[in-house]
């Protein structure tokens, strides 16, 4: 088998049933063993969380590590800068204070601390029942300014503001390139909103049986079969789904 590359979320996605995830961890070591396969994680957590949750779950060490939603990618977890390749290209576009000046205007939005800013992601907390409405008046305030930023809303609370060339998916094609590998031989897996970009490229595409709303509903409208929505919840639906596609 040619190596593959095993890209997935982390929380409720490949954290979320420990025993499953032990299953998990020993199949893909395997694999990386055999057949030179890459592990990514791909998390909306900042370096700093994903330090925690890594070590909290015993996480096995990633190939390369997508941190951010996609705004920072380490090719080492013990390192402290991310990739300045990657940093150019999202910063085409991207005026971080104009748009938190703007985005400042909407009293509906709360931060999130500190530790989850970076210099390419603005992140807040937005209540479901408002997000639709300030959204899409958010969206026009930033593109009557000139800027085309992404919206991002995960898991009825979450919103983030990322730039134009900056998400998980985009983050993927990156790796992709670099290590030459194609989308055939590529999974991608997660349960929210910010996990949307995995799924719109030709990868193949694992969406967990515990999915949020937000992602079931995107999967419901576009439904294609490089898509997969697993039965089982968490990593015991990523080992479903590494079967149905033939990597395991
Ligand atoms: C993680 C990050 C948070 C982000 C959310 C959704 O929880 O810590 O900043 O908003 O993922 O992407
Ligand atoms: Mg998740």
């Amino acid at each position: 088998m040619s190596p593959l590359l095993f890209v997935t979320d982390l929380d409720n996605t490949l954290v979320g049933d420990d025993p499953a995830l032990a299953k998990l961890n020993q199949q893909l070591t395997n694999h990386r063993e055999k057949y030179s396969s890459k592990i990514v994680y791909a998390t909306g957590r900042s370096l700093y969380l994903y330090r925690l949750l890594a070590e909290a779950k015993s996480l096995i060490p990633p190939d390369a590590l997508i941190t951010s939603v996609g705004t920072e990618m380490y090719f080492d977890q013990n390192q402290e800068q991310f990739d300045p390749e990657w940093a150019n290209i999202l910063s085409q576009g991207w005026d971080r204070d104009e748009i938190i000046a703007i985005a400042n205007q909407f009293s509906e939005l709360q931060s999130q601390p500190k530790s989850e800013q970076n210099p390419f992601k603005i992140s807040y907390y937005l209540a479901e029942a408002v997000s639709e409405e300030i959204i899409t008046r958010l969206k026009s305030a930033l593109s009557d300014q000139g800027y085309m930023i992404k919206l991002i809303y995960s898991a009825g609370q979450d919103l983030d503001l990322l730039p134009q060339n900056g998400d998980k998916g985009l983050a993927v094609k990156f790796l992709r390139q670099r290590w030459n590998i194609t989308a055939e031989q590529t999974i991608v897996c997660g349960d929210s909103g910010n996990d949307i970009s995995l799924f719109q490229g030709q990868e193949k595409g694992l969406i967990v049986g515990n999915a949020k709303p937000e992602l079931l509903q995107w999967y419901e409208d576009n439904k294609n079969d490089k898509l997969y929505l697993a039965q089982s919840g968490y990593a015991g639906g990523i080992l479903e789904g590494l079967k149905y596609f033939g990597f395991l």
